[in-house]
């Protein structure tokens, strides 16, 4: 999938989050190293700390189905349909460096139509790992 297709991808998805108490919505979108694609959108709950984010489902997803690696996640966020420039949280940067090596991208949807690409150690210098 191109840049453009896979932000698509967690655009569209953004529209099915459930986010009642922030009305901030996220769309993740992951391609792993088989070319498959896996969506996730953040699920909020009235026990605020049990919502989840989109990165975390679309990780789920993704490992669920056998995928080991990421090659590219996006990640687009913003209230309503609006858009706003989401960089992971600290929590999704450890989840998506567990299935990530120095090549993998992380492209996060500016505020308007262009976009940021990153790399793991951009976002989580200095990591923990076993
Ligand atoms: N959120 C994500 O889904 N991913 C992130 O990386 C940052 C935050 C969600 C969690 C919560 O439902 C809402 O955005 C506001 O924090």
């Amino acid at each position: 999938m191109t840049d453009e297709e896979l932000l698509e991808a967690a655009r569209a998805v953004k529209e099915k989050a459930y986010c009642p108490y922030s009305d901030f919505h996220v769309g993740a979108a992951l391609e792993d190293e088989n070319g498959n694609v896996y969506l996730g959108c953040n699920v909020e709950n009235a026990a605020y700390p049990q919502g989840s984010c989109a990165e975390a489902g679309a990780i789920s997803a993704m490992v669920a189905a056998g995928g080991k690696h990421i090659v590219t996640i996006a990640i687009v966020g913003g209230s309503g349909d609006g858009t706003r420039a989401c960089t992971p949280c600290g929590g999704c940067r450890q989840r998506i460096h567990e299935f990530s090596d120095e090549n993998t991208r992380i492209i996060v949807k500016d505020d308007d139509d262009s976009w940021h690409t990153y790399t793991m150690d951009d976002l989580l210098p200095s990591s923990f790992h076993l």
